[in-house]
């Protein structure tokens, strides 16, 4: 059975002071959800964060990483890297990485590779932008980001991976894809790896929807049969918004 996942994308929000703040707000809340939830800090505060929730019941995951294990890379931070201060969770291919830093499906098939080789989970993110989606191409764009970037692999590495359709038009934005949208496309996802996987496989891998997830939308779009969960910007800088969130599991 595959799992139901709420994971925070902090992206570049909230200093120490600030982080150290958001958690203890979370260790505050209670929940008897079903899902595992996660919130990805900027890499400067993983080590604090990962401490502060080293007894609660939400993992510390990064935002990013590089593909090589070491090296004349300044500025990168490598997989063994965020290994060594017990984070086994990165997120990859967010569509604010392919825009603003260049990140192709084939720098991500590499990352992912690397990934997976430290025995680390990817949240592998995609999704098509508003233009794609108003000329009846966003199965093509989202079926090729997964295929260029994941379709390499055995079988088996998708028992590390977790799916995340981002409609680039929905995020940060208010605009919500509706629940029939993202069924729609989560189940053409789960299709396309169950043509070139099998049932199997595609059965047991989460499709995480993100793009202005809230706590008045969430548990809508979580009941859709192939919707997985979610992947939450915004609404993952307040403990109680996220919370909410978690709890429409
Ligand atoms: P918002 O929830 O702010 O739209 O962001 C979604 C997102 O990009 C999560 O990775």
């Amino acid at each position: 059975m595959r799992k139901n996942i709420v994971a925070g994308n902090w992206k570049m929000n909230n200093d120490l002071t600030q982080t150290q703040a958001l958690i203890t707000a979370l260790k505050q809340q209670t929940t008897s959800s079903n899902a595992e939830v996660m919130v990805a800090p900027t890499f400067t505060n993983l080590l604090e964060a990962n401490k502060a929730l080293k007894d609660s019941n939400i993992e510390v995951i990064a935002q990013n990483m590089h593909f090589a294990e070491n090296g004349a890379y300044t500025g990168e931070i490598s997989a063994s890297m965020l290994k060594s201060i017990g984070i086994n969770t990165v997120i990859l291919g967010h569509s604010e990485r392919r825009e603003y830093f260049n990140e192709t499906d084939e720098a991500l098939a590499k990352k992912t590779d690397a990934a997976l080789a430290k025995g680390m989970r990817v949240i592998f993110c995609f999704g098509e932008e508003l233009a794609d989606r108003k000329s009846g191409n966003e199965e093509t764009i989202v079926g090729d980001q997964i295929k260029n970037a994941l379709f390499h692999l055995e079988g088996a590495a998708f028992q590390n991976i977790v799916l995340a359709y981002e409609p680039v038009w929905a995020i940060g934005t208010g605009e919500t894809a509706s629940p029939e949208q993202a069924q729609d496309m989560h189940a053409f996802v789960r299709k396309t790896l169950a043509d070139k996987y099998g049932n199997d496989v595609a059965d047991g891998v989460s499709i995480l929807y993100g793009g202005s997830v809230k706590p008045a939308n969430a548990e809508e779009i979580f009941s859709k049969p192939d919707v997985d969960g979610g992947l939450i910007g915004g609404a993952a800088l307040n403990a109680d918004d996220f919370f909410a969130i978690v709890n429409a599991f």
